[in-house]
């Protein structure tokens, strides 16, 4: 039944770091599809009766690359497949359920917090048998692969049909179909106290969480709404839909406003959260009080504790270098491990293997931990939470003493997108250039502790990545961080993160923007930003 088809390979199958992600009309292309999981297939040192999990973020193109997927997989010899029933996992889901089946890997079908439907992106990623993303490793080889690739193969079967469990056979191949919140809602429960958050809504707290009509809809109806009891109608935008309504499932101020107004307004709700298309980012406000993602990061590090699956407390932490120092002081408190890794989840994964860090998060929304190897929407706002079914205070309260005995890092991340991508590669160059004269002879009087273009050696395996981001520390622990994103699509993205540390006896009360207002002039200057990128502003502020 094997067919062994011809084809002609693509240049341009590189993986970037949530792997390969296009708009649908570039994967429609004739065998686009077929010749990248091909490719990805011939990269993998296991097939021969393995297990491989199957799974998207519902988006428009999932449905059609699942059959692809899985017929591939027959023709490849895999044992069987894992899929989740409509082809949807959550990519934190899709982690557990390959670490939970001992699946040689995955492949997860996303484009994240991008917009879906036919004129939006589509993505194709692979995680291997820890449920991480790929390492470097596989993914180049699978780049080369693609292109040299001369034929694929499949098998001549009719669709499955993925809307009932159960387990179908393709080609001697068995497919189970499997209840994508299920294994995931029962891992939750070891980690949180239910009852203890189900007593709490159980007594009028009130909450609201925007699935976006994204992934996370499923889940959090299944396990807010289900088996905590809150109230019908607490998760809105549940039902995921191919376009995600039309709308953008990126959880930030912009893209979840209606929700921030809400948690803003004359009646907010005690809790406000969202996640992204693929469910593993998410926003925290609490009423009358935004938390930003390095903040949250911090809060929940100090706080796990609280929750059951923590109780022994935390190994230690990571953060990317951009986000913020807050959980630095967190660690320095507690006397664990602190790790800065450049921006991308998977520089999280040898530390997380190696029981070096319990609790990973960046600035771009991602917080998570050792119970899968991605960042976890749902898992945060469950630990939210318990942490306040515990404290029984509000989110603004917790918020407060926190910086009241750590301090607060006020901070704020400036994008200037689309800019020319050849002046802003200047730009960086010429800054990195200055790097030793700020250092020796400081800037605007302000003397430079640190300044340098960050450099990361894995611990775990010695591996070493360079180039990912200018950093400018001065001695009263205020710093400005400049990178070029890795995620934008069309020219460069300038960020600029501005971060300034206020005692935990100081002034917490003041706007952000204001506080750290004398930074950003400086920023400009040392960059010539403005010159540059010829923006007088940022086109995005969070
Ligand atoms: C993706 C990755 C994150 C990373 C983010 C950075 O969302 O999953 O781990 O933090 O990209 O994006 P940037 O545009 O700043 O490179
Ligand atoms: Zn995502």
């Amino acid at each position: 039944m094997i067919k062994t088809i011809a084809t002609t390979p693509y240049s341009d199958q590189k993986p970037g770091t949530s792997g390969l992600r296009k708009r649908v009309t570039h994967f429609q292309q004739t065998n686009y599809v077929e010749n990248f999981i091909q490719a990805l297939f011939d990269s993998l040192p296991d097939k021969d009766g393995e297990t491989l999990v199957i799974g998207g973020d519902g988006r428009f193109f999932n449905d059609t690359v699942i059959q692809i997927a899985i017929r591939m997989a027959a023709a490849n010899g895999f044992g069987k497949v894992i899929v989740g029933q409509g082809g949807v996992l959550s990519t934190p889901g899709a982690s557990h359920i390959i670490r939970h089946y001992n699946a040689s890997g995955g492949i997860v079908l996303s484009a994240s917090h991008n917009p879906g439907g036919p004129d939006g992106d589509f993505g194709i990623k692979y995680n291997g048998t820890n449920g991480g993303p790929a390492a470097e490793k596989i993914t180049d080889a699978v780049y080369a692969r693609s292109k040299e690739i001369t034929q694929y193969k499949t098998v001549d079967t009719p669709d499955i049909d993925l809307s009932t469990i159960g387990v179908e056979t393709v080609a001697g191949m068995s497919v189970e179909i499997i209840d994508p919140v299920a294994d995931y809602a029962a891992l939750m429960e070891t980690l949180f106290d239910f009852d203890a958050i189900a007593a709490m809504f159980a007594s009028g707290f009130r909450m609201q969480f925007d699935a976006m009509h994204a992934v996370t809809g499923p889940y959090a109806k299944a396990i807010i709404e289900g088996r905590l009891g809150a109230p019908a109608g607490t998760v809105i935008n549940a039902v995921p839909l191919p376009d995600f309504g039309g709308g953008h499932p990126d959880p930030n101020l912009v893209h979840a406003k209606d929700l921030y107004d809400l948690l803003m307004g004359a009646d907010a709700p005690d809790f406000g959260a969202a996640s992204d298309g693929d469910g593993d980012r998410n926003l925290i406000i609490g009423r009358n009080r935004f938390v930003t993602p390095s903040d949250s990061l911090a809060l929940l590090a100090a706080n796990a504790h609280l929750a059951p699956g923590y109780s022994r407390g935390i190994a230690g932490i990571a953060r990317s270098m951009p986000t913020s120092a807050a959980a630095d002081r967190v660690a320095e408190k507690l006397g664990i491990e602190m790790h800065e890794t450049p921006t991308g989840w998977k520089f999280f994964g040898n530390l997380l293997d190696a029981g070096r860090v319990t609790i990973c998060g960046e600035e771009s929304a991602g917080t998570g931990s050792d119970h899968v190897r991605e960042k976890d929407g749902v898992w945060a706002v469950l630990l939210w939470l318990n942490i306040l079914a515990v404290r029984k205070q509000s989110v603004d309260e917790i918020v407060r003493e926190h910086w009241a005995t750590y301090g607060r890092n006020y901070y704020s991340r400036h994008d200037y997108e689309e800019v020319d991508a050849e002046a802003a590669n200047r730009l960086m160059a010429d800054l990195r250039a200055k790097l030793p004269e700020l250092k020796a002879n400081g800037l605007a009087g302000r003397q430079i502790v640190l300044a340098d273009d960050f450099a990361y050696s894995d611990p775990v395996d010695g591996s070493q990545t360079n180039g990912q981001g200018i950093r400018i520390g001065f001695a009263d622990g205020s710093r400005i961080v400049f990178r070029l994103s890795g995620t934008g699509t069309v020219g460069a993205t300038l960020r600029v993160y501005i971060e300034r540390y206020e005692p935990a006896d100081g002034d917490h009360d003041r706007e952000t923007q204001e506080a750290l207002s004398d930074l950003i002039v400086l920023a400009d200057e040392v960059a010539e930003i403005k010159a540059r990128t010829g923006r007088d502003v940022p086109t995005v502020i969070t």
